[in-house]
């Protein structure tokens, strides 16, 4: 009996929170991030002014319950989980004959809130891996995001469900070209 509700207990403490980590330190990639909320598909989107000829989607999730949250105080609350996860795209697929299609995963990305480890940190998984190896302070993740995202270093100025919360709230950034 005793061990049933530890065991529950256990239960409910790993399902509140959404990001799991390994004993290394890795990012586990949570098994069901596609029933999320779906913030954006950004497509062929460049920072450097080269475009590609096939260019990849750019599809984001968060967390359930960082996402109600958010619409309540325009900004994220810790446990929150973002993940990128990045698609090839095709044009000529069945009927198709113009725009773009998604297809296989390239990558995926996560930016994850958790006070216990000091705040946002990145993280990506190579080759369909489920776990994320946490890339460091110095990567170019941390700058642009922390410069140019416009709420709490994130990109919610892309986030078409939240821009008018961030607004309202006053937490949002106006960032330019
Ligand atoms: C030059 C700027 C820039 C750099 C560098 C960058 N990102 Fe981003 N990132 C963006 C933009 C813009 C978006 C919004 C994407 C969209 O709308 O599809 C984004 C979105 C994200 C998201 C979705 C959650 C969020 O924070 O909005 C994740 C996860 C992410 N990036 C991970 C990374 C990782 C990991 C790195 C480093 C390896 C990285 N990014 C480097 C510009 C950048």
């Amino acid at each position: 009996m005793r061990k049933s509700i530890i065991f529950t207990l256990c239960w409910l403490a790993s399902t509140a929170v959404a990001q799991q980590y390994t004993k290394e330190d890795e990012l586990v990639l949570p098994p069901d991030y596609r029933e999320w909320i779906f913030l954006s598909s950004g497509i062929g989107m460049t920072y450097s002014g080269s475009a590609s000829q096939n260019p990849a989607f750019e599809n984001v999730f968060v967390n359930p319950e960082a996402y109600r949250q958010f619409l309540k105080t325009g900004t994220w609350p810790d446990h929150t989980v973002m993940l990128l996860e990045i698609r090839l795209s095709e044009s000529r697929v069945s009927i198709n004959k113009d725009g773009r299609v998604q297809t296989t995963v390239r990558a995926i990305e996560a930016h994850v809130k958790d006070s216990a480890r000091g705040g946002w940190a990145f993280y990506g998984f190579q080759n369909g891996a489920d776990k994320g190896k946490i890339f460091p302070k110095t990567a170019d993740c941390y700058s642009c995001h922390q410069q140019n995202g416009a709420t709490d270093t994130t990109f919610v100025q892309f986030y078409p469900t939240l821009i008018e919360t961030s607004k309202n709230k006053g937490t949002y950034k106006e960032t330019g070209h």
